[in-house]
């Protein structure tokens, strides 16, 4: 409990028997860095420095994103206790373990990942034992392969299991992972993934991938679970219509929606208020039918990048 303030509990269970909210806040802040100068994406990539940047007066002057410590420290009030980052989003690492020093360690669930830089380059150990120190803490409470180089991704799985069983992870799992790199995982692991965290929202819902994750105890997380509030969704008839029944946001049905069939979604906002709005979504469940309403939008329109056919080393 923080500050008394916590009351939800975690509600989903990972295949090794560990609970985890079933909500959560997705930190990258790679967003900015692509929009801002050269100048500013070197200091952002140095971690830091963007933490002090951005608590800095000159801030303002960059005309770059500076939200993320704000949100961080103020999401667990609002019982948003699942945070999402990787060692690829510059400096949310850092800023993670600065804001909830003052929490208890066990009132929010930590999720990192190992980036293709740190899978081409360094051992899972150091790579993960580098996103400790930035996150100042003993432990991250789920650790994930960012995406599935072709070249190295069973080997460092085989590593994955290694800092599991070592204790410097509570879970240990797979992003951007499709069926046919989950089958090859499959004759090497002795531990298979607890979570496959890949893009999924109502236009690109994966069905098949979601599927064969169920039937293989591997709990989904969805990213970009709000479609990034793409045109296509805000002004989809059907979620108006829904949006309506229920005097929600669009936001707040395709959150419930993700919520209903399963999946964990981690959405990110740099406003306080959207973050208000997507965790008010539990005074109200969908019907039935208004899931199939919704499941039924998708148009397989996938929004970010393709693991089978993307270039790795520029993710
Ligand atoms: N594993 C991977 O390879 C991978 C890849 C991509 C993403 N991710 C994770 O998933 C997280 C989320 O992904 P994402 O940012 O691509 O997609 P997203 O969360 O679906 O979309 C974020 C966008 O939606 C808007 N939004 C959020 N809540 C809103 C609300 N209540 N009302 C109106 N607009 C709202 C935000 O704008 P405002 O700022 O204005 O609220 C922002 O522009 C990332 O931060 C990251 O942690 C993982």
């Amino acid at each position: 409990m923080i500050n008394g303030e916590i009351t939800t509990s975690y509600k989903r269970i990972l295949s090794n028997g560990i609970s985890i909210p079933e909500m959560g806040f997705g930190t990258d802040i790679a967003q900015t860095w692509r929009n801002s100068s050269n100048r500013v994406t070197k200091i952002y990539r140095r971690t830091k420095q963007y933490y002090k940047l951005v608590k800095s007066k000159n801030f303002k002057r960059l005309k770059v994103d500076n939200s993320l410590p704000k949100i961080v420290k103020y999401a667990p009030k609002l019982n948003c206790r699942l945070f999402d980052t990787s060692r690829a989003y510059g400096g949310s690492e850092y800023v993670l373990g600065h804001e909830l020093k003052g929490y208890n360690r066990d009132d929010y669930f930590i999720i990192t990942k190992l980036s293709n830089f740190d899978q081409k380059n360094k051992t899972v150990k150091e790579a993960i034992i580098s996103s400790l120190e930035q996150l100042n803490m003993d432990y991250v409470d789920l650790y994930l392969i960012h995406w599935p180089q072709t070249d190295t991704y069973l080997k460092s799985w085989k590593q994955m299991e290694q800092i599991y069983k070592e204790g410097l992870c509570r879970a240990i799992g797979v992003c951007n992972f499709n069926i046919h790199h989950l089958e090859e995982l499959k004759k090497v692991a002795e531990i298979m993934p607890m979570v496959n965290q890949f893009e999924c929202h109502p236009l690109f819902t994966q069905n098949n991938l979601i599927d064969y994750c169920n039937e293989n105890g591997i709990q989904v997380m969805a990213y970009t679970p709000t479609g990034r509030m793409d045109f296509r969704l805000k002004r989809n008839r059907k979620l108006e219509i829904i949006s309506k029944n229920y005097n929600k946001s669009i936001p707040q049905i395709i959150l419930r929606w993700h919520m209903q069939n399963g999946n964990i979604p981690i959405v990110n906002t740099t406003k306080l208020d959207h973050l208000r709005e997507n965790m008010d979504i539990f005074d109200f469940e969908l019907t039935n039918q208004e899931v199939e309403q919704i499941n039924s939008i998708n148009i397989n329109s996938r929004l970010r990048y393709d693991p089978d056919n993307c270039d790795f080393d520029r993710l």
